[in-house]
């Protein structure tokens, strides 16, 4: 099978496995405030991460990675959807077409249809320096998304086995780049003891990318029929993953992801104290099978419930948001309480 048709049958199998709400977000409410004393008019959504400045605090996150025409099309039509909506997007990971130049235009699309938006470029944390910096000038990216995936390695019959060295690696990237490197997961969530590593190393910006959401030791699993059961449940859920990195990592941006469905999960994501809120397999979910107007649609009315909801809070910023009373319950509570957060 070639690596375009397999990445094509990854998106599918990504797509058809529906993972039980596991994001911990329904154990966090809001604390009604009957005098908020603003209008919806005062609410702004911009979000500052870091040096970077962003219309929205919400964004498309990676996700086609690979080759082909059809990643090509979808990559070029995600990239519309985010320049109609002003939201920031990350690529899939570049390797391919940092390895092939026959790749690039699957990723160059992006840049080309969105010339002045943000981007993320996204490359894995085996990466060298090199190839870090060609995923960064291959779409002029406003930052460059690292990600960590070592439960999605095990669980794949070829993927890798050692991961020794991959901080050491990191901290090269970091020092190395101009623009701002965002260490990401996958869907299995950062701790407290991994976000204190890279702070050490001088990480500024974290996607917890949590467990809740997209599951890629489920989507192997099922691909090959090969039960690694036991991973199938593993993983820091995004609202605990939030917590650990953001009370550990003041200074940290924070960017939420992982089992992010709804606008009440975005708001609540950067209530927690997230500066911006990712999503993909719904996006592209909605994409695939509804097309470019119906993304902008549900991306308009998201912004739309951002809005009210704020405004209920009598929130007019996100930052106003970040401090908004939260009451924790159930499973994110005893965890936290456990783990020392609260
Ligand atoms: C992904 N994701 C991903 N992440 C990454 O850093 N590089 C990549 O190449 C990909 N590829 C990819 C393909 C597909 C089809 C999906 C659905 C996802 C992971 C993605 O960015 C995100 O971290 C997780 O999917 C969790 O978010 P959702 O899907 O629960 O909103």
């Amino acid at each position: 099978m070639n690596r375009a048709r397999r990445k094509l049958e990854h998106i599918e199998h990504a797509l058809s496995i529906e993972q039980e709400r596991a994001n911990g977000l329904d154990d966090i409410a809001f604390v009604h405030q009957s005098l908020p004393n603003i209008g919806t008019n005062d609410v702004q959504l911009h979000t500052a991460v870091g040096e970077l400045s962003l219309s929205s605090p919400l964004f498309i996150n990676a996700m086609t990675g690979g080759g082909g025409r059809e990643t090509m099309a979808i990559n070029e039509q995600l990239a519309e959807v985010a320049k109609a909506c002003g939201l920031a997007m990350a690529v899939g990971s570049q390797m391919a077409a940092i390895k092939e130049e026959s790749e690039r235009q699957t990723f160059t699309i992006v840049r080309r249809v969105n010339e002045n938006g943000i981007i993320f470029a996204n490359i894995g944390s085996e990466a060298t320096v090199d190839e870090a910096k060609r995923a960064v000038e291959m779409i002029e990216a406003n930052a460059l998304q690292l990600h960590l995936n070592v439960v999605q390695e095990l669980v794949m019959p070829e993927g890798d086995r050692d991961f020794t060295g991959t901080l050491q690696r990191i901290e090269r990237i970091v020092r190395a780049m101009d623009v701002p490197v965002i260490v990401k997961e996958v869907g299995f969530g950062i701790s407290k003891e991994t976000a204190r590593k890279l702070v050490e190393i001088g990480v500024q910006y974290i996607d917890v990318g949590g467990f809740g959401g997209t599951n890629f030791a489920r989507v192997e699993n099922e691909r090959r029929n090969d039960r690694l059961m036991y991973f199938n449940e593993w993983g820091i859920s995004t609202a605990a993953s939030i917590v650990e990195v953001t009370q550990t990592a003041p200074n940290v941006s924070v960017l939420a992801s992982g089992g992010i469905r709804t606008a009440v999960d975005a708001v609540k994501a950067l209530a927690l104290g997230a500066v911006a809120v990712g999503v993909a397999r719904p996006f592209l979910k909605i994409l695939i099978e509804q097309g470019v107007e119906a993304l902008i649609d549900e991306i308009t009315a998201w912004h739309a419930d951002f809005t009210r909801m704020m405004t209920a809070l009598g929130a007019k910023t996100v930052s106003d948001l970040q401090r908004a009373p939260l009451v924790i319950s159930g499973k994110t509570h005893h965890w936290l309480t456990e783990r020392g957060l609260q």
